[in-house]
């Protein structure tokens, strides 16, 4: 039986992935990377800022040091942060606010499972806070997706067995984490059939029978 459901945030709950590839974009062109494309993006989905920065750095022919680096990924931090600043409700993504109610309604435990640092702010301005039991994220965490540590530390914070843990990805390395942690999974997102999830959607309601999922096991 799922007795709680492990939310990763960008690109489940919120459409901040556009924002992420816009700063990233910035700072390329900074670089004089001008080839960096939506299809380098979707291997920075999941994984963590500085692994993120080095898919960046390889469309580019320069070597930087460690110290060089940090500055880079906390420029664009920065500017993302700035991006973040226009975040409103309007950036929940479909399905999401019925989603949640739905959960609640049935007392089925709710944590978010990200390996971003942006996560507390991102879900006070969206206004998701409210339905969410415990964070799990990129603040809590040394390693990242697709190791799984992050979900097993949400597990822990809402006091289930992993067993009884469904884990909702947009991310390949996401979905690899879940089932590491020996978690169901959820995929959704433009990639939802590629990523080898126990069950597939676009959206967290087009293709999912919740009691299937829930009652499960
Ligand atoms: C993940 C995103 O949720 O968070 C990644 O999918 C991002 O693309 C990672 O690199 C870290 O985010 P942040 O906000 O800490 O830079
Ligand atoms: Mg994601």
């Amino acid at each position: 039986m799922i007795k709680g459901v492990i939310f990763d945030l960008d690109g489940v709950l919120v459409s901040t992935d556009e924002m992420h590839f816009m700063a990233w974009k910035r700072l390329a062109k900074e670089l004089d990377i001008k080839n960096f494309t939506k299809e380098d993006n979707k291997l920075q989905k999941g994984v963590s800022r500085m692994e993120s920065l080095e898919v960046v750095l390889r469309k580019g022919s320069k070597l930087y040091s460690e110290e060089e680096k940090v500055e880079l990924a906390t420029r664009k931090n920065n500017y993302y942060i700035d991006l973040l600043q226009g975040l409103t409700s309007e950036a929940v993504l479909k399905d999401v606010i019925p989603t949640l109610e739905m959960l609640r309604e049935r007392n089925v435990a709710i944590a978010v499972g990200s390996a971003s640092k942006n996560a507390l702010i991102i879900l006070e301005k969206t206004g998701l806070s409210k339905y969410i039991d415990e964070i799990s994220c990129g603040l809590d965490t040394s390693k990242s997706k697709p190791d799984p540590e992050v979900f097993i530390i949400a597990a822990k914070k809402i006091n289930l067995a992993h067993e009884e843990c469904l884990v909702v990805e947009d991310s390949l390395a996401g979905i690899v984490a879940a089932k590491a942690a020996k978690m169901k999974t959820l995929g959704v997102g433009p990639e939802y059939k590629q990523l080898g999830a126990d069950y597939e959607s676009l959206t967290l309601q087009s293709q999912v029978d919740w009691n299937e999922i829930l009652n499960q096991g």
